[in-house]
């Protein structure tokens, strides 16, 4: 049986709700990247979110909430968590926090540790999710680890089956990259993945954070694992000129090299964001036996671009 992709209407969000009130799994669109939600108080649903994905028990899980107000049930909120959560919820902002004891999570979830990710998404098939099944939601991008995350409902049938009951599709997602990991549980801010909200935005808040280091172990943020959002094909980042048989993902606002056996623009204006809304979809789109590789042009290191030039760093890692 293959995973059902139903449009995400009021009853199909409604079926969804009593699927995970059940201990099933639902993929749901965030504004940011499809997720694969399980009940985050059910061990065994979280369990099967792992089992699922192929997800090493290490890496620990987003939990998703409406907002603040359950937020705060979950996880203890200072003045900074409050501050930022203001000022990004909902949206792609998750922020790491130390966990309530009596929070009733799943201890899965966090993989052991005794802080929480908590994230209030923005997308409205996603908030309406929340409020109709009333529990906190553990939802992981719905890709096989270490693969590309899914923009689209046919990415989440295409890489997950059987264990998904129900897919709610609403489109492509707007962001395409997944949210920024902030981790709070020490005295400085630590950006533990760049994503949806940028570091600028957040530094205009918080003022100074601090880049994770990048060789941690066991890692804090295991989206941070060197080897990881890959294609199959090799990826050859910067590139200026063809090489034989290669792909080219372009990026603006100049022409782009040629000599390329296929040609697809992230932007062909130079907005980031436009860029990091393309980036997964347009990679699976060139992963394909035919090319010899996929090279990307160079993408700034500011706004989304870091968050774009991060996956890229990761899927080139093997
Ligand atoms: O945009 C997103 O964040 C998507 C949508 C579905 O919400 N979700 C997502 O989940 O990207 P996932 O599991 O693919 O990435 C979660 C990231 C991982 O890098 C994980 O290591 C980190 O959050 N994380 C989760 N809990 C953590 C914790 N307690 N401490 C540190 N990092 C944590
Ligand atoms: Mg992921």
């Amino acid at each position: 049986m293959t995973a059902r992709i139903v449009p995400a209407d009021a009853a199909a969000i409604d079926r969804a709700a009593a699927l995970l009130r059940d201990g099933r799994l639902v993929a749901f669109p965030t504004e940011t990247v499809y997720g694969l939600g399980g009940d985050a108080t059910n061990d065994a649903a979280v369990a099967a979110i792992f089992a699922a994905k192929g997800r090493p028990r290490f890496n620990p899980l987003i939990v998703h909430v409406p907002g603040s107000a359950e937020a705060e049930t979950l996880a203890v909120f200072d003045d900074r968590a409050r501050a930022v959560a203001n000022g990004f919820w909902p949206g792609p902002l998750t922020l790491v926090l130390p966990r309530r004891p009596e929070s009733g999570l799943s201890l899965l979830a966090s993989a052991g540790l005794d802080t929480v990710a908590l994230r209030a998404p923005a997308h409205p098939v996603a908030q309406a999710l929340l409020q109709a099944v009333g529990l906190p939601i553990a939802a992981p991008s719905a890709n096989r680890s270490g693969r590309v995350s899914p923009t689209q409902a046919e990415h989440v049938a295409n890489e997950l089956g059987e264990p998904v009951s129900l897919i709610l599709d609403a489109g492509s997602t707007a962001v395409g990259v997944e949210s920024t990991v902030l981790d709070l549980t020490g005295p400085v801010p630590v950006l533990l993945r760049p994503g949806g909200v940028t570091l600028e935005a957040l530094n205009a808040v918080l003022g100074p954070i601090a880049a994770a280091a990048s060789d941690e172990a066991p890692p804090r943020s295991p989206g941070r694992l060197p080897s990881h959002y890959a294609p199959e094909r090799p990826l050859r980042l910067g590139a200026i000129e063809a090489r034989p048989g290669e792909a080219l993902l372009a990026f603006g606002p100049g022409e782009a090299p040629s000599g390329f056996a296929e040609v697809l623009w992230l932007s062909r204006s130079g907005d980031v964001a436009e860029a990091a809304a393309n980036l997964f979809a347009m990679l699976r789109r060139l992963d394909r036996p035919e090319f010899s590789g996929i090279a990307v042009m160079p993408i700034p290191e500011e706004g989304l671009g870091r968050a774009i030039n991060d996956r890229l760093r990761r899927a080139t890692a093997r």
